[in-house]
């Protein structure tokens, strides 16, 4: 006999009227199965499906269902797996409860979401891991969210870097440990959207044992943030006022953040990473007047006589130097674009990973010193980790 929970989610679903529902509180806890999935509609060429967004501890995995099928697979989801289901349609928020043997309490309230117009409209964009009309606490309190969900106008450029950055960031959890506390700092945090970001993704979606340090000069942003990481319940996330080359508290760290540290603060940021054997580095500089100063070269002249061509020559080079120091210690290095061009040109982020495969590299070492002469340039990162270039890396 088809129950009336059942029969409630075959009509939202037929009837068009579902805007979203989150099924949690999973019965399987071994990671077979999502601890949590989203439904939402979307439309596509060939008509309406419905998108399952599956949320595991470090992935999130998507399968788009045609209409027919799609109640279905939510009552299937429903009986096999989970123990509750949040549903908004436009009449109504529902929750549905289900004891052990399966029986389900419905509980009714006045509806929160959107028209499902409106709500078709958003899925057409992009899926982001930080979706809308899922006012994560954090991006309320930072003033980019409304208690609906629904991003500012103004802050939609923020919103969408910090989507990307937690996109880069989810490609290289694999490389954190995962049988101890992991730990992250934040070198120059600012306001740190991106450090709120990635606690509320690792520690409050994901469930990991981590806890995240921001550093910056800045007193006044500092207490901002220690305010409202005590507000939000973010218990390890610290905040402390300090520089980054005179940070000495810690001893190791999983992963360093530094984004849009000033000039030599991001190779102090990187330095430290390495010597903390830092398994994951983002870093995005900014500023890069160093090697202006110093690089020459006279088959380079006409590029490096013109003053806006030589100083974005120079800030590419800086990075290029940092990245292949990086290499020559054995990380693996992307380059990566953080945010659209037109927005900043401070727009590169450095992703480096420290994998078993790539060992320290003399070819790699070679390769910088060729690069080094040729631009007559000394950059600071080398210095800073003098102590670790050969001839104390083998062939
Ligand atoms: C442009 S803001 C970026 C903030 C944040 N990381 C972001 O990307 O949104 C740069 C921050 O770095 C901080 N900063 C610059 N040099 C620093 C240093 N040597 N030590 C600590 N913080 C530094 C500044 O105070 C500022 O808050």
């Amino acid at each position: 006999m088809t129950e009336q929970w059942q029969q409630e989610i075959t009509k939202w679903i037929t009837g068009k009227e579902l805007l979203q529902a989150t099924l949690s509180q999973p019965k399987r806890k071994d990671g077979t199965a999502a601890p949590k999935t989203i439904i939402r509609p979307i439309e596509m060429k060939n008509g309406l499906f419905y998108q399952f967004e599956y949320h595991f501890a470090n992935k999130v995995t998507h399968d788009n269902v045609a209409e027919p099928q799609a109640a279905e697979r939510v009552i299937d989801l429903l009986q096999e797996n989970y123990r509750q289901a949040l549903v908004k349609t436009n009449e109504a928020d529902v929750q549905l409860l289900f004891s052990k043997k399966g029986k389900a309490a419905i509980l009714k309230k006045p509806p929160t979401g959107d028209s499902s117009k409106a709500n078709l409209q958003h899925n057409r964009q992009k899926q982001r891991i930080l979706s809308e009309n899922q006012a994560a606490p954090f991006l309320v309190e930072l003033g980019i969210m409304t208690q609906e969900g629904l991003v500012h106008a103004k802050k939609q450029d923020k919103y969408r870097q910090i989507n990307r950055f937690l996109e880069m960031v989810t490609d290289v959890l694999a490389y954190l440990p995962t049988d101890r506390e992991i730990t992250i700092i934040d070198f120059g945090c600012g306001k740190s959207y991106l450090t709120f970001a990635l606690y509320h993704l690792l520690a409050v979606e994901q469930k990991r044992n981590i806890n995240i340090i921001g550093l910056d000069l800045k007193a006044d942003v500092i207490a901002f943030c220690s305010e409202l990481a005590e507000k939000l319940g973010y218990d390890k996330l610290k905040f402390l006022v300090g520089d980054i080359a005179e940070y000495e508290e810690l001893q190791a760290a999983d992963m360093v953040v530094t984004l849009h540290a000033c000039d030599t603060a991001t190779d102090a940021a990187l330095a430290k990473a390495v010597n903390w054997g830092a398994s994951v580095i983002m870093s995005v500089p900014c500023c890069q007047h160093e090697l202006f100063k110093q690089v020459k070269n006279d088959v380079l002249s006409p590029l490096l006589s013109q003053g806006l061509l030589k100083e974005r020559f120079s800030a590419l080079a800086t990075d290029a130097a940092r990245g292949t120091l990086l290499e020559v210690l054995g990380y693996k290095v992307s380059m990566l674009e953080f945010v659209d061009p037109e927005h900043t040109p401070k727009n590169l982020l450095i992703r480096a990973v420290r994998s078993e495969q790539h060992g320290p590299s003399m070819k790699k070492w070679e390769e910088y010193e060729q690069f080094r002469q040729f631009l007559n340039i000394s950059p600071s990162l080398e210095h800073m980790l003098s102590e670790r270039w050969p001839n104390r890396i083998s062939k």
